[in-house]
């Protein structure tokens, strides 16, 4: 059986109080109202990692993320996260390779592939993100980009690690838009993806991983798109700052 996981991206939003009144109302519905094997994850701006874990604490179902970690372990590199410091503060995921960091910080899939490592190593779970611009899906090429996202960052871990990490499918077209990809559109991916997975690290690996989507994930579309046999979950951006809208995703399952 597959986890099953709704992660929330808050991406850059709300201020520390506004962060801390979320995570306690999610934490507070969820516990009541979100089924038992539905894993919720909250990612939040690091700077509000420390406080959030105070309230996700005791909670059974709500654990937290952070958006992004070096591929360094430690040392001079001004503004950015180790691993251990995630850890640290009680964080277990951590989002790596979203499309806007890719687009606006240039990160490539080998640096990619050593973050995924290190976050690894130092017993957190990537969340590695994957998916195709409008201009990629209209050439027909959204598989092979995806699957060469795949090869260049994840393909040289061993199947134990591979085992460990969650994948997003996030096509670019779909993030913030309004537009989400159809229910068909997700499940040929996701499948495409397994299948790949399969390829390079055999069937029970494939099988028992986590394949999450994203992009314009809501409410009233989240039923359908988690229905599909290989959407394992959700990563919301948006939806995910309304308690009420992200919880009701959760349990639309
Ligand atoms: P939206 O749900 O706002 O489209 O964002 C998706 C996303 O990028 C999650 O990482």
């Amino acid at each position: 059986m597959r986890k099953k996981i709704i992660a929330g991206n808050w991406k850059m939003n709300k201020t520390l109080s506004e962060g801390l009144s979320l995570a306690s109302e999610v934490v507070n519905i969820a516990n009541d109202e979100v089924p038992a094997d539905v894993s919720v994850v909250l990612c939040t701006p690091a700077i509000h990692l420390a406080q959030v874990s105070a309230i996700v604490k005791d909670s059974e179902t709500v654990s937290l993320g952070a958006q992004n970690v070096s591929e360094h372990e430690s040392g001079a590199y001004t503004g950015d996260i180790s691993a251990d410091m995630v850890k640290s503060v009680g964080a277990s995921f951590v989002i790596i390779g979203h499309s806007e960091r890719r687009e606006y910080h240039f990160e490539t899939n080998a640096q990619l592939a050593a973050r995924v490592k290190l976050a690894l190593d130092k017993g957190l779970t990537p969340i590695f993100c994957c998916g195709e611009s409008l201009e990629t899906r209209e050439a027909g090429e959204h598989v092979d980009f995806v699957n060469n996202q795949l090869k260049e960052s994840l393909f040289d871990l061993s199947a134990e690690e591979m085992s460990k990490v969650v994948i997003a499918y996030e096509p670019i077209w779909a993030i913030g838009t309004g537009i989400t990809a159809s229910s068909d559109q997700a499940q040929e991916m996701h499948k495409s993806i397994r299948t790949s997975l399969a390829g390079n690290f055999g069937a029970e690996v494939a099988d028992g991983i986590s394949i999450l989507y994203g992009g314009s994930m809501k409410p009233d579309n989240a039923q359908e798109l988690l229905a599909q046999p290989d959407v394992d979950g959700g990563l919301i951006g948006g939806a995910s700052l309304k308690s009420r809208d992200f919880i009701a995703i959760a349990k639309s399952y």
